[in-house]
């Protein structure tokens, strides 16, 4: 049980003890640390007992369903008491009953790899494709393509493979195999154009890519169906069908990263889902059981599977990997029981259409505000660049971003923001409540957001 303890006394625990995520704790000398007391629904209480609506869903996107969810904290409990752990190399009853019924929700793909963050989740796609040039070839077919402003993780092989130079400064060197190609902003198109005059040059850009790297030393392409962490992109709809047969030209494989978009973040199950493509690979992690236990998968079609069983004379042809964590029965649980709300509630319907008035509203602000620049999204992952000058579209500075979030959580409302994606863009506010969320919610979240965007003006 915790102890109850005084605000103060929490604060002083935390400053002395807690390094916190993706902070200058500098600023902590003079700031008090955010810490969150309790949730519900989408209202969240800190320490001092001041509430807030929370548009971020935990912060980085991930308690889809809102908080305080009693059957998926009871789920959990039951199973753990009944049986907390057994390793993968076994199983666990939960573990068998949820990759049953997520399949059912992708078709195509069939298989289940269970691991507990999305970094490893990934990871995993990329030791699946590196292992099958090995053990299909000599081990040269074994190159990943990434996508500029794209995140895929925090671990060395996922950070190698993401496009946010500022997540990756200092942190090298990083592994070998890995490329980029171009970003699908139409708003910052890399080739100068405008969609409906261009020929999808940003998709066709893998394709100069894999030429330069070598066909024959390509495994796979791995994606966020849409650009999340760095700056809410929502490739437009011809773009992923181009992809898929630029992967199918090259036998590359494609691995979509549903960490932020599936469990129905974007309007549909999985954000691939929205778009004419079918993936080898989908990773996923965050909404899978909405924060309430860690737990990712790695999913894949059975071709792949199969591949790793085809010769079992060789005694490292199988998937030679583990995940300890990959065995936590409560994770399965909270996963099973995610879904079932998800499903009992229509909340991927609601992410559809509140998405829909919330971008809406999103746009308004672009009509009304000089230093809105654009406005994007897909389901409840929405998002807001902000800009300088609205003759060049200079991207605003960060701190004016940081100021507008500042001025919202003052008024009771947490919004999220780019956070060390890429230098001078890290100008995108990220709107992305919990799945619940309802058009008086949305009107809340956008008063206010409208009011901060009235009275903070960026520097000239
Ligand atoms: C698209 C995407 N992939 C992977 C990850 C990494 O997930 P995790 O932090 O659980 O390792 C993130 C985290 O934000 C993400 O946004």
């Amino acid at each position: 049980m915790l102890v109850s303890q005084s605000n103060d006394e929490i604060i002083q625990k935390d400053r002395n003890s807690v390094w916190h995520h993706l902070t200058q704790h500098k600023d902590l000398d003079v700031n008090d640390p955010f810490i969150v007391a309790e949730g519900k629904g989408m209202i969240v209480k800190d320490t001092t007992g001041k509430e807030y609506l929370d548009a971020t869903s935990g912060g980085v996107w991930s308690v889809n369903v809102g908080y305080g969810r009693e059957s998926i904290a009871n789920s959990v409990a039951d199973q753990l008491t009944k049986m907390c752990y057994y390793s993968g190399i076994g199983g666990t009853i939960p573990g068998a009953l949820f990759a049953d019924l997520l399949i059912k929700k992708m078709p195509e793909l069939s298989r289940v790899y269970y691991s507990n963050s999305g970094s490893e989740a990934n990871e995993k796609g990329y030791k699946m494709v590196r292992q099958l040039s090995h053990i299909e070839g000599n081990g040269s077919k074994h190159k990943i393509i990434y996508r500029h402003r794209d995140y895929h993780g925090t671990t060395i092989g996922a950070l190698s493979s993401s496009g946010q130079s500022e997540r990756r400064e200092d942190y090298g060197p990083f592994a070998p195999g890995f490329a980029e190609f171009c970003h699908a902003n139409c708003f910052r198109c890399p080739f100068g154009k405008k969609y409906g005059e261009c020929n999808i040059e940003c998709a066709h850009d893998l394709e100069r890519v894999i030429l330069e790297e070598g066909p024959e030393s390509v495994a796979s392409v791995v994606l966020e169906p849409i650009t999340a962490g760095g700056g809410i992109i929502v490739p437009v709809e011809e773009y992923y069908p181009i992809i898929q047969s630029i992967c199918k030209k090259y036998d590359v494989l494609l691995h979509i990263d549903e960490v932020v978009c599936g469990f129905g973040r974007t309007g549909e199950w999985f954000g691939y889902q929205n778009y004419d493509m079918q993936p080898d690979i989908v990773t996923m992690a965050k909404g899978l059981a909405s924060g309430y236990a860690a737990i990712s998968c790695t999913v894949t079609n059975e071709n792949i599977f199969n591949r790793f069983k085809s010769n079992p004379d060789n005694k490292m042809s199988y998937f030679r990997d583990i995940s300890t964590f990959g065995g936590c029965a409560g994770g399965h649980a909270a996963a099973i029981e995610n879904l079932a709300i998800i499903e009992r509630e229509n909340l991927v319907e609601n992410s559809q259409k509140i998405g829909e008035y919330l971008l809406d509203k999103l746009k308004g602000l672009r009509d009304k505000h000089e230093f809105v620049g654009d406005a994007r999204g897909k389901g409840l992952l929405a998002g807001i660049e902000l800009i300088k000058n609205s003759d060049t579209n200079e991207p605003a500075h960060e701190h004016y971003a940081i100021k507008i979030a500042n001025y919202c959580k003052k008024k009771g409302i947490l919004i999220g923001r780019t956070n060390r994606s890429i230098p001078a863009n890290n100008n995108t506010i990220c709107l992305t409540p919990a799945l619940i969320a309802g058009r008086s919610e949305i009107d809340t979240i956008v008063h206010t957001l409208d009011e901060a965007l009235e009275n903070i003006h960026p520097l000239p």
